[in-house]
């Protein structure tokens, strides 16, 4: 059975961006990774959440040097709370993938302190990040 939040008309779950541009889920830019599988990952990690977490993926978020980048947004509440988007790089293995998703279950940013393994792989927005994917 599926079960749905019940959010304020217009409110927003914690969404995860994943990049999927030109080098981040590029299997000849990181072999050892299972792309797909962490896409698909994210996603299920979505469906089960009844709506308290969204998953989207993006053209080129722009620092390739680090993919796989995950841009973790806020949700409403979490950005009245003054939270902003943290960009997470190097995220090509299921550890890194498990930290994102049980931050993002727990509410994510604003709402939710982050796995602290996660906070090593957090990375400074580009200065055109706003345009691409919000704060
Ligand atoms: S392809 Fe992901 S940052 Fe460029």
């Amino acid at each position: 059975m599926t079960t749905f939040a019940i959010r304020p008309f217009g409110a927003r779950p914690c969404t995860l961006v994943v990049c999927r541009g030109c080098c981040c889920g590029d299997a000849r830019k990181n072999p050892g990774t299972d792309h797909a599988g962490q896409l698909a990952r994210l996603r299920d990690a979505a469906d089960a959440s009844g709506g308290r977490l969204a998953v989207r993926t993006s053209d080129c978020l722009g620092p390739c040097g680090q993919a796989n980048v995950i841009v973790v947004q806020p949700s409403t509440e979490g950005r009245r709370r003054g939270a902003r988007a943290a960009w997470i790089g190097w995220a090509l293995d299921d550890d890194a993938t498990d930290d994102v998703i049980a931050w993002a279950e727990a509410g994510g940013p604003g709402m939710a302190e982050p796995p602290t393994t996660l906070t090593l792989q957090m990375i400074p927005p580009p200065s055109d990040a706003r345009r691409r994917v919000g704060r």
